[in-house]
């Protein structure tokens, strides 16, 4: 009998995993499935970057052995829009790393930073990731409950002081998935301000920097005077150019930070294939460009989500950035449930709270994967079944 190991049983099952299952049965039995549920969009790549990595391809040299160090037109690229977009230079060779997409690199950094009895604060709901990388790595979880009185921020202050003496990594996601809060310049600073006071390291995902609305423009958390001393930035370029799949994204911060994450990854993975660092590096150069239109499509997603969730009857804040709706539902409706009951009922793929911790239960959060009239269908459909939900329930309590 093969014996799990008590770390991988501390964690709960991962929260897409069983849905693409249940929706290859659906299809199969003639459904028109409407999938709302993981962070994918459906607009394609930018033809640049596709050109590119076919470039890429045909030059030998990108089959080698990435490593750690990559490619360095990669990592120059990378700098170079981190000081168009933010107005900030980094070393691209020494304090910045090449990444297999962001999540590796978020949920390798507490296999460098913390040891066994030292905690990680981390935000739920939130991405999964942080999670997984605590545990894993043998560290002590300290799950931090977001909520919308507290426009979902993660408050240091509010962590219980001997919780904090032990705490070595903090991890913070704004624009926010799942709930796309996002967080005012005077929040970022006094959390930099109590990391650098305890020395505590702030992880700072920025997966959804380029998706935002109408006149915001999300920071870095290098913005902040100070940062350099305590936060790692992680970027993604999945979202922003529609590139999931290619797994590409990058770290900074400090040298020192950066060496301790480059040193646990050599150990782990060989670096990104260096064709699409290539291709990647034509990405970055054009970002301004390439992710508008992406950009643009969700904001008209967003817009025609939120006025057909009204009219379907939810409450929905509009956001100001990220590709989600967190959307609340009725007092007592299990979002498990709920989901579930959507999507083998009505075919509709959205991802309830509880997938993103206990913290994440009473909402359930649809991704802007689709166009604005499969949107609006797709939330009708979810208008009816709560509908129906509820009644049943109601029914079944009489
Ligand atoms: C908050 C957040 N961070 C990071 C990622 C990971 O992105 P990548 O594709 O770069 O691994 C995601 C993906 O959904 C995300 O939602």
């Amino acid at each position: 009998m093969i014996r799990i190991s008590e770390r991988l049983r501390r964690l709960p099952g991962y929260p897409l995993a069983e849905i693409p299952g249940i929706k290859r049965r659906l299809i199969e039995a003639g459904v028109d499935v409407i999938d709302l549920g993981a962070g994918d969009n459906d607009t394609p790549p930018p033809g640049e970057v596709v050109a590119a990595m076919n470039e890429a391809l045909a030059d030998p040299a990108n089959s080698k052995y990435g490593f750690q160090l990559g490619h360095a037109e990669y990592r120059r690229a990378a700098a170079r829009y981190l000081a168009r977009r933010f107005g900030h230079e980094f070393d691209p060779m020494t304090e910045l790393l090449p990444l297999i997409g962001s999540k590796e690199g978020l949920a390798h950094l507490p296999f460098g930073l913390v040891d066994p009895g030292e905690v990680v604060v981390l935000p739920e709901p939130g991405y999964q990731a942080y999670l997984g990388g605590a545990v894993l790595s043998g560290a002590e979880p300290f799950v931090y409950p977001l909520v919308a009185d507290n426009g979902f921020l993660l408050e240091l202050d509010r962590v219980p002081p001997a919780v904090l003496d032990r705490t070595r990594l903090v991890y913070l996601n704004y624009p926010n998935n799942p709930t796309a809060a996002i967080a005012p310049l005077d929040y970022l600073t006094r959390t930099v301000n109590e990391c650098r006071a305890r020395g505590i390291v702030l992880a700072y995902d920025n997966a959804y920097c380029d998706l935002t609305f109408d006149d915001y423009r999300a920071p870095s958390i290098f913005d902040v005077p100070g940062a350099r001393d305590v936060a790692v930035e992680f970027f993604s370029l999945s979202k922003s150019f529609s590139m999931t799949g290619w797994r590409i994204g990058f770290a900074v911060a400090n040298a020192p930070l950066i060496a301790a994450l480059s040193k646990i990854k050599s150990y782990l993975d060989t670096g990104p294939f260096l064709a699409i660092q290539q291709a990647g590096a034509v990405a970055l150069d054009q970002a301004e460009r390439l992710v508008e239109p992406i950009r643009a499509e969700l904001e008209r997603r967003r817009d025609a989500g939120v006025a057909a969730l009204a009219r379907a009857g939810f409450s929905v804040t509009t956001p100001k950035a990220a590709m989600y709706l967190w959307v609340p539902l009725p007092e007592g409706v299990a979002s498990a449930k709920f989901t579930r009951f959507a999507l083998e009922e009505h075919g509709v793929v959205t991802l309830p709270g509880s997938g993103f911790g206990p913290a994440g239960e009473g909402y359930f959060r649809i991704a802007l994967t689709v166009g604005a009239g499969r949107l609006t269908e797709a939330i009708e459909r979810l208008g009816t079944a709560l509908a129906e939900f509820t009644t049943r329930a109601t029914a079944g309590a009489a």
